[in-house]
């Protein structure tokens, strides 16, 4: 299903809802939250949500979907400190029931099969995702396999570019990331793709209207049988059969 909205704050608020509903109908659900820019609207409804008491989130999980190797939760470019600033604090998410993937693991490998686990033992209720500009789901690259699980990439020089703004310099921003498979995001419950912006379009129209295809990782997301889409018009604009 496609939501097509006018304004990325009537995403933020489509998006916070269906989360909302989740919880209420499982107050212990297990939320996967994608980092970037795009679900920073999201994170704030979210929190204004807990704190005027409309949601509760004192018995819910979260996990991550991806993290820099190299970077530990104290590297303030890390992921893990992206979700500790915009989610984990602001909704009350405990330390003990937050599982990150931590990308100063000396055994980068250990820790994927760990997180996999973890994963597969938890199941995810609801995974929020992007998608890159490349179409990129999660660090999944073009060419990922779709039953890929958790494990060490290479990320495309497109997508450290991407990054700069966060990381500061191309050599400051990590060649590789631990990433879960797109397996591993296609056995969450219930996906929600946000896109919003012209800079999403081509990406947008390449995983939804183009025949799935490893050449675009979010095209994986057709695959999925509960996958709600939030896009703005922008970022809608290329679609050519689903929304128009
Ligand atoms: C990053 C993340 C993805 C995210 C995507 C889009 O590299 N690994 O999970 O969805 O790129 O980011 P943004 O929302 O900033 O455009």
């Amino acid at each position: 299903m496609i939501e097509l909205v006018d304004s990325v704050d009537t995403g933020a608020d489509r998006a916070a809802h269906l989360i909302a509903r989740v919880l209420r109908a499982a107050p212990d659900a297990t939320v996967g939250f994608a980092t970037g820019a795009t679900p920073l609207g999201l994170y704030r409804r979210l929190a204004d949500d807990r704190r005027q008491g409309r949601v509760d989130w004192s018995c819910a999980s979260a996990v991550a979907l991806d993290e820099y190797v190299g970077l530990g939760p104290q590297h303030p470019d890390s992921f893990a400190a992206y979700l500790a600033q915009h989610v984990l604090d602001p909704l009350g998410i405990a330390a003990d029931r937050a599982d990150l993937l931590r990308g100063d693991a000396t055994d980068l490998d250990a820790e994927c099969a760990r997180y996999e686990a973890a994963l597969a033992r938890t199941s995810v209720d609801v995974q929020i995702v992007g998608i890159g500009r490349n179409g990129h789901l999660a660090f999944n690259e073009p060419g990922s396999p779709f039953d890929g699980l958790t494990r060490v990439v290479e990320l495309a020089p497109e997508t450290r570019a991407a990054n700069l703004p966060s990381l500061r310099s191309l050599e400051k921003t990590p060649a590789r990331a631990l990433t879960q498979g797109i397996g591993s995001i296609l056995r969450a419950r219930h996906l929600v793709l946000l896109a919003f912006g012209a800079a999403k379009s081509g990406a947008l129209a390449a995983a939804l209207d183009s025949p799935i295809d490893t050449a675009c990782p979010a095209s994986a997301v057709q695959l999925h049988p509960s996958l709600t889409v939030v896009a703005d018009r922008a970022a809608a604009a290329r679609l050519r059969t689903r929304v128009r």
